[in-house]
């Protein structure tokens, strides 16, 4: 058996054990080095063209994470007013979000209106409320091409069957709406969705948005989604996304529709799990271990209301366990289901696994966590959502968020 966090150096100067002690578990620990060779990454796709890359911030809305992601050239895609709330204060200017929303208010859509930001709309109605509220600005459309991708149904937002995007076959009635209220379409987007490890759909998805966008005359910005994918079975050996073939065969697709359309735009995509998933895991403590009915089970802290993408979609999320500040790699094994301390029998995050045997007071480490991990956390059974701890690039551990305490349960209730 390998460790994936001990080939990576992942806690610096401390340890598992160490980490557990001194902030408690569950605990979210994040690694800088590794949070910012994605970010270089995604932020070099397109080296041969004017090109941004939005961090889609609701996959992690830590302020420490955002502000890297600034320092390290990103711009930012917001989903809600929230979202746009909390980019501002990481201190993203205007002109570095772009507001991808979905059925939204018209106090919604004004919050954007009046703090500048691009926004995309997805139905006729939405781009008609934009019109009332601000005739004669400037918008994108989020198309929907009529064919999605993604690791869960729940995960696809294009195609045939979801509430995403206005569909391709109605360009004409996108554009009478914004004839009617003088708007300007300068940006097309689209997200076919949520982790492709093979890039081929989404090639084959920009060369069809490529397309249409040649249907629209004021053209700045295509902005092609994000999807890049993370190898959750690392442990055994899935390889990693691979980013350079695809830049490259991207690069070649967007050289010649520039060459051939004379269009001449700024390239956007939106990439969100690619950038923070693997910097990011959990810590939890082992408190039970038990067998029932044949069945062993290893019963921690990490419930499904620190990490709902198990029980949601069921992800594979790979686990490590580690004793006295280093992994326990070898000895006796057996098929065990890592479990949480939440009052549903879902409450699973990792079923069926062949796992060295764990003991109470081990530390179980759930990789590939920084993505879609405590920004979907809850507070269900009334439990405290966790902190989050960054190992610096000189190997020091610091807080970037307190655990929720017990006042924060009944901080909106007039008691
Ligand atoms: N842009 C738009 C418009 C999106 O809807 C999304 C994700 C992204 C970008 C970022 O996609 P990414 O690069 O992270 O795949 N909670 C699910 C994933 C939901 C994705 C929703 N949209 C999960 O944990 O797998």
């Amino acid at each position: 058996m390998i460790s994936y966090t001990e080939q990576m150096n992942y806690f610096g100067n401390t340890n598992p054990d160490a980490l557990a002690e001194k902030y408690g578990t569950p605990l979210y620990v994040y690694n800088e080095n590794i949070l910012r060779r994605q970010m270089k990454r995604v932020a070099g796709v397109l080296p041969n063209h004017r090109f941004t890359a939005n961090f889609s911030i609701k996959t992690n809305s830590n302020l420490t994470i955002l502000k890297m992601a600034l320092e390290e050239g990103l711009n930012a895609d917001a989903m809600s007013p929230g979202e746009i709330y909390v980019l501002k204060k990481a201190g993203f200017p205007s002109d570095r979000i772009f507001y991808v929303p979905n059925n939204v208010s018209e106090e919604e859509m004004q919050y954007a209106i009046d703090e500048g930001v691009m926004t995309s709309l997805d139905s006729l109605s939405q781009i008609e409320m934009y019109g009332r509220l601000c005739p004669g600005g400037r918008i994108s459309v989020r198309l929907n091409p009529g064919v999605g991708a993604g690791h869960h149904e729940k995960v696809v937002t294009a195609g045939k069957k979801t509430k995403f995007g206005v569909a391709a076959q109605d360009i004409a009635k996108i554009q009478e709406v914004a004839k009617k209220y003088d708007l300007h379409i300068v940006g097309l987007n689209q997200h076919i969705g949520s982790l492709f490890m093979d890039y081929k759909n989404y090639l084959e998805a920009v060369h069809n948005f490529l397309h249409y966008a040649e249907d629209f005359d004021e053209l700045e910005f295509l902005d092609f989604g994000g999807g890049y994918g993370t190898p959750y079975h690392k442990l055994e050996g899935e390889a990693e996304f691979d980013i350079e073939s695809f830049k490259t065969e991207l690069d070649a697709l967007l050289t010649e529709w520039k060459e051939k359309s004379g269009k001449d735009v700024l390239f956007k995509m939106e990439p969100g799990r690619y950038v923070v998933a693997e910097g990011g895991v959990i810590l939890g403590r082992v408190h039970a271990v038990k067998e029932n009915y044949g069945h062993k089970y290893v019963g921690t802290d990490v419930g499904m209301n620190v990490l709902i993408r198990p029980a949601m979609y069921d992800s594979w999320h790979d686990v490590e366990i580690y004793r006295d500040g280093k992994p326990v790699l070898d000895g006796e094994t057996g098929e065990y289901t890592v479990v949480g301390n939440i009052c549903e029998s879902g409450d699973i995050i990792a079923k069926d696994r062949e796992i060295v045997a764990p003991k109470e007071k081990d530390i179980v480490v759930v990789l590939d966590a920084g993505a879609y991990g405590f920004s979907m956390c809850s507070n269900y059974n009334n439990r405290l959502r966790p902190a989050e701890v960054l190992i610096k690039s000189n190997g020091e551990d610091v807080l970037i968020r307190s655990r929720d305490t017990f006042e924060d349960l009944v901080r909106h209730f007039d008691v």
